[in-house]
C-alpha cells in the first residue's frame, strides 16, 4: 500500500499528570479526507497540532510525507508548515490586521514573491473561498462564516498539499456550515489535498469525509471508511452517529 501522506505511529502525549494521547496509530491516505471524531477534551486538537510540530510527541512519531516531524530542525519544520496548512479552532485571525494582511502573512513570511504577486495571490485565494472585495476589511467587520473563509484562504495561500481543519463549522448556522462543507470538498477535489477535519458536526463529517476515526481515552477506537463507520458496532461511535454528534461543551 502507498505510504499515507500523514501518519501517526504509537503517539503518546501527556500534559503533567494528564495522559491525553495513549498510543495513537492512524494514517491519512494521499488525497483523502479523514474526519476525527471524539468528545470534548479527548485530544483531537492536540493530535492534529502534532502534524505541524505545534506539539511534539512524548514518544511515538508523526510522519508527514515520510518525514518525522518531531526530529526536524527549524528549517525542516518551516518546510512542513508550508506543506500543511491549518485552519485553527475559532479561526484565529490577527485582529489588528486587515483581511489582506492576514491572508498575505504566510506569503510574505515564507516566499520571496513580489508585492504584486502577493496581491494577486491574495485575490485568487479569496476567490477560491468565494469572497470578493473584502481585502480592506478588519476581522471585527466580518461575520462568523466570513471569518472562517478568510482563515481558510490564509491556510491555502501557500498551496499546501495537506490541510488541517479544527472545527470548521462550529458556531455557524446550517446554511453557512453547508457552504463551508462544500468549500472543503471543492478544495479537496480541485487541489487534491490530503485533509484532516476535526468536528462535532455530524452533517459536516458525513459530507466531507472519506474516512472516519474515533478518538476516545487517548486511543483510536474506530478507523475506517464512512460506510464502515455507519455500519460499525462500536457503541460510542454509534451513539455519536445516531445522536447527531456530541452536545457542545
Ligand atoms: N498546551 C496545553 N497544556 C496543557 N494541557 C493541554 C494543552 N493543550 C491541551 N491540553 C489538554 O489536553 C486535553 C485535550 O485537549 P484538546 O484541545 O485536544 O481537546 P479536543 O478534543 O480538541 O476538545 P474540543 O472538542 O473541546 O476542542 C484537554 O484536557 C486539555 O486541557
Ligand atoms: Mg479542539
Amino acid at each position: 500500500m502507498e505510504q499515507p501522506f500523514i501518519q501517526f505511529r504509537d503517539l503518546h502525549k501527556s500534559f503533567g499528570e494528564k495522559q491525553v494521547l495513549r498510543g495513537v496509530d492512524l494514517g491519512v491516505p494521499r488525497g483523502q479526507t479523514l474526519v476525527v471524531l471524539g468528545g470534548s477534551g479527548s485530544g483531537k486538537s492536540v493530535l492534529i497540532k502534532h502534524t505541524i510540530g505545534l506539539h511534539l510527541p512524548d514518544s511515538g512519531e508523526v510522519l508527514v510525507d515520510g518525514v518525522s516531524v518531531g526530529e526536524q530542525d527549524e528549517a525542516g519544520l518551516r518546510a512542513t508548515r508550508k506543506k500543511v496548512g491549518m485552519l485553527f479552532q475559532g479561526g484565529a485571525l490577527f485582529d489588528s490586521m486587515s483581511v489582506f494582511d492576514n491572508v498575505a502573512y504566510a506569503l510574505v513570511e515564507h516566499t520571496d514573491m513580489t508585492s504584486d504577486a502577493v496581491a494577486d495571490r491574495v485575490t485568487e485565494v479569496l476567490g477560491m473561498v468565494e469572497l470578493e472585495n473584502v481585502e480592506h476589511l478588519m476581522p471585527a467587520d466580518l461575520s462568523g462564516g466570513m471569518r472562517k473563509r478568510v482563515a481558510l484562504a490564509r491556510a491555502i495561500a501557500l498551496a499546501p498539499r495537506g490541510l488541517l481543519y479544527d472545527e470548521p463549522t462550529t458556531g455557524l448556522d446550517p446554511i453557512t456550515s453547508n457552504a463551508i462543507n462544500r468549500l472543503i470538498r471543492g478544495l479537496q477535489s480541485r487541489l487534491g489535498v490530503t485533509s484532516i477535519v476535526v468536528t462535532h458536526d455530524i452533517q459536516s463529517a458525513l459530507m466531507v469525509g472519506d474516512r472516519m476515526a474515533f478518538l476516545h481515552e487517548g486511543r483510536i477506537r474506530f478507523d475506517g471508511t464512512v460506510d464502515e463507520a455507519k455500519r460499525s458496532e462500536e457503541p460510542l461511535l454509534r451513539d455519536f452517529l445516531q445522536g447527531g454528534g456530541y452536545a457542545q461543551a
